[in-house]
């Protein structure tokens, strides 16, 4: 099929590139001519684990290529899908790139007498596709609904196997206005795909989006919020806890003494809190538009409140052990918001970096791939970025683990103790023997205990 994909982002490109690879023929659409130059380049303009060397490959292929001229991609496809940002401002999503795309591609729709279906790909929050959306579409293009069709497919691709995710869909959900938009995106994935596609409501999918993602920040928080008890009352380790938790046979599944835990369980551990480009925004924006449809959701604001406070607990935490922080080097282990991404949107790791420069805390921070993205972000003469993690703990009087890198996992325990000053280690992620750490004389606390 012909499809365009309007926005580059995350989300646009990895889909245009994925589609391609799948038989598609795909038009990538940017307003920004440096970075369709980069993609006609096989540069991919995002770190994205396996992206770059497929996106080589479909534009050799010429399965895809990458322009500014909106009106010749949707000309020269049967499908647009939408993928631009929707920035956070002011308590809830800006819509105002998603109205604008609609609006440009109602304007090429004005010309076209092939069908057309637009789908929106980006989040939004649900009532948009068939209110906001539509009424652009109609009014820039002159046509009725039904004279072009409208769907809303959401994406659920992670950072770092966003590649994976989308090449190996666990669900396919599209909503779709009517059955003639149905059956033309139903198209674009049943060809390759066995998955059942889930056929929905346009306001249905967008909140599918919304669910899956509230969900999982809600067993994040769930399982600070019991972390935090744990460590109120003392002697308990909240590790133990979830531990204990997950051998319930409602959670994990044995077959033939095999125990498989569910997916979701990873995110049943206590950490130094959730960040990243979609969940602190998706319940912040679900928040801010139910409480718009008067309902106020008090889980979904306790999700929040308990992720906001996280961080600071790292902080307290090493003060607890070392004193203040004032004039003492301290160690940050991770920048990125999550390990294989170089995204420090909303990273824990950067509330905590601040809060410890505030307190006149001299700070070497390392991280394998997020060191360009948080120098932007970060800018104090107390401040040093590497991606050298010797650097980071030589001479340090206490670190802390706030991102799980692989490389950071395999730091031994003699490797803290000969490179710090005081081997004093908080870890945020629990990714560390405690024992095993305290055996080579390091001072070891964790979120959970
Ligand atoms: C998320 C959703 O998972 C994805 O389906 C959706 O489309 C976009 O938002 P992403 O933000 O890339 O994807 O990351 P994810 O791996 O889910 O991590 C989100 C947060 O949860 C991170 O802060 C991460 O540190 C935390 N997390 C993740 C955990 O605490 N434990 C885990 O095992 C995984």
């Amino acid at each position: 099929m012909r499809i365009s994909v309007v926005g580059t982002g995350y989300v646009g490109l990895v889909s245009g590139v994925c589609l391609a690879s799948l038989g598609h023929d795909v038009i990538c659409v940017d307003k920004k001519t440096e970075i369709v130059n980069k993609i006609n380049n096989f540069i991919s303009p995002i770190f994205e684990p396996k992206l770059e060397e497929m996106l080589e490959k479909v534009i050799k292929l010429k399965k895809l290529h990458a322009t500014t001229d909106i009106s010749w991609a949707v000309k020269n496809s049967e499908i647009t899908i939408i993928a631009v940002g929707t920035p956070f401002k002011d308590g809830a999503i800006d819509l105002s790139y998603i109205k604008e795309s609609a609006k440009e591609i109602g304007m090429q729709l004005a010309g076209k007498n092939e069908y057309h279906v637009v789908c929106v790909k980006s989040t939004v929050v649900p009532g948009t596709t068939d209110t906001i959306v539509r009424t652009a579409i109609e009014e820039a293009s002159g046509k009725k609904i039904g004279g072009f069709g409208l769907a809303m497919n959401p994406e659920f691709l992670r950072e770092g196997c966003a590649v994976d995710d989308f090449m190996m869909p666990d669900r396919i959900v599209i909503g779709a206005f009517d059955d003639q938009s149905f059956h033309v995106m139903a198209k674009v994935y049943n060809t390759v795909f066995d998955d059942p596609i889930i056929r929905t409501n346009l306001r249905t999918a967008e909140m599918i989006k919304y669910t899956s993602n509230a969900l999982l920040a809600n067993l994040i928080s769930f399982s600070n919020d019991i972390s935090n008890i744990c460590e109120s009352i003392g002697g308990i380790d909240a590790i133990e806890v979830f531990k204990g938790l997950i051998q319930d046979k409602r959670i994990v599944v044995k077959t033939k003494g095999e125990a498989v835990f569910p997916g979701l369980t990873q995110y049943l551990k206590p950490g130094c809190g959730f960040g990243g480009s979609c969940f602190p925004k998706d319940v912040k924006a679900l928040v801010t538009h139910s409480t718009a449809h008067a309902y106020y959701p008090k889980i979904l604001e306790a999700v929040l409140a308990i992720n906001e406070q996280q961080p600071s607990k790292m902080v307290e935490k090493l003060e607890k052990l070392i004193g203040d922080v004032q004039n003492k080097k301290i160690a940050v282990l991770g920048v990125a918001f999550k390990p294989e991404t170089d995204d420090i949107r909303e990273s824990p790791a950067i509330k905590i970096i601040k809060i410890l420069l505030e307190k006149g805390a001299t700070v070497f921070a390392c991280d394998p791939k997020a060191i360009n993205s948080a120098a932007k972000e970060l800018e104090s003469e107390f401040l040093v970025l590497t991606n050298d993690y010797q650097e980071v703990l030589k001479d340090a009087e206490g670190v802390l683990l706030i991102t799980p890198w692989e490389s950071f996992i395999r730091i031994k325990p003699e490797e803290f103790s000969r490179l710090m000053k005081k081997p004093v280690i908080v870890d945020g992620r629990r990714v560390y023997d405690k024992l095993e750490m305290e055996s080579h004389g390091l001072i070891y606390t964790g979120i959970g205990i």
